[in-house]
């Protein structure tokens, strides 16, 4: 029920209409009885949008594409791990202050941590944008051994560079990718509506292997069906989506997430759409 208390969090992106965090962060509340409403804003102008919510006094807003770079010029402070990340994607609000932080890596760990160990594992990580910089900080963090590839090699050097990653290649090099112990798919190639697209060949894939893709629409995108055919072990993208949403629903609340109810919930409506 929405009171004359109920707390705003919210979801700003642009497009941002499909987005599947209130389903997450609702659920949460409705099932610990929270005053919390979880709402989602297209957005065109940035700063005049973070002037409203800070004024309205939002409790936490989650950033998604186009702005999780573009935001943190617009922030009272940011914590030194976004900082590192170069990416902003949850803010909270602290007595009139919007504090930014990131809880991209931690959802990609997580996930990933569901199949493996990270330490000293080689890594083929594929893309060099926010997402793929976020990762790369959790698997360093981990101290695995991060190779980038992405479509303009200079993005992976800098990247490789900036991160202190192992080695930088284009995409259209095979590189260690059939010698790793994990490939991730960190850019959106195969997300719907051009899920027939993979991003790499089906044939740099071995058995064996533990295969990643952050992309959650498809549930199973063509990247994951070739791998399950060649023998790979799956981490599905919908993982990292759900676990950084937990960390933000603590972040927001305060509270543990009934992980669970928020899992069930997502998966119900991916399946959907
Ligand atoms: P995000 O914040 O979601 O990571 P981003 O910062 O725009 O988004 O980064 C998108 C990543 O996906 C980049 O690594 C991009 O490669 P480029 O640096 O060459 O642009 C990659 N990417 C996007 N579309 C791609 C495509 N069709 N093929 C290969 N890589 C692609």
């Amino acid at each position: 029920m929405i009171t004359s208390q109920t707390k705003l969090c919210c979801v700003i992106g642009n497009p941002v209409k499909h987005s599947l965090s209130p389903v997450i962060h609702n659920a949460g509340y409705q099932k610990l009885g929270l005053d919390f409403v979880y709402l989602v804003f297209d957005v065109y102008n940035l700063k005049i949008t973070l002037l409203g919510l800070k004024e309205i006094n939002v409790r936490g807003i989650s950033v998604t594409v186009p702005f999780k770079q573009k935001i943190m010029k617009y922030l009272d402070k940011i914590d030194d791990t976004a900082k590192k990340i170069g990416a902003v994607n949850t803010v909270i609000n602290e007595n009139r202050d919007l504090i930014g932080s990131n809880t991209d890596w931690i959802g990609a760990i997580q996930a990933l941590e569901e199949k493996t160990d990270l330490e000293g594992k080689t890594v083929a990580l594929i893309g060099a944008g926010g997402a793929a910089r976020a990762i790369a900080y959790g698997l360093k963090y981990k101290k695995a051994k991060v190779y980038v590839y992405n479509r303009t090699k200079a993005k992976a050097d800098k990247l490789r560079q900036e991160l202190d990653l192992y080695d930088s290649y284009s995409l259209y090099n095979v590189g260690i990718i059939k010698q790793a112990d994990i490939i991730i798919n960190a850019t959106p190639v195969g997300m719907k509506p051009n899920d027939w697209e993979s991003p790499i060949p089906a044939e740099f894939i071995q058995k064996g292997q533990i295969v990643f893709d952050i992309v959650y629409s498809p549930f199973e995108t063509q990247f994951l069906k070739s791998a399950k055919i060649r023998g790979a072990k799956l981490v599905f993208g919908y993982k990292m989506l759900l676990f950084q949403g937990i960390e933000q629903f603590k972040l927001f609340t305060g509270k543990q997430a009934p992980v669970e109810v928020m899992e069930q919930a997502l998966l119900k409506e991916i399946k959907l759409t």
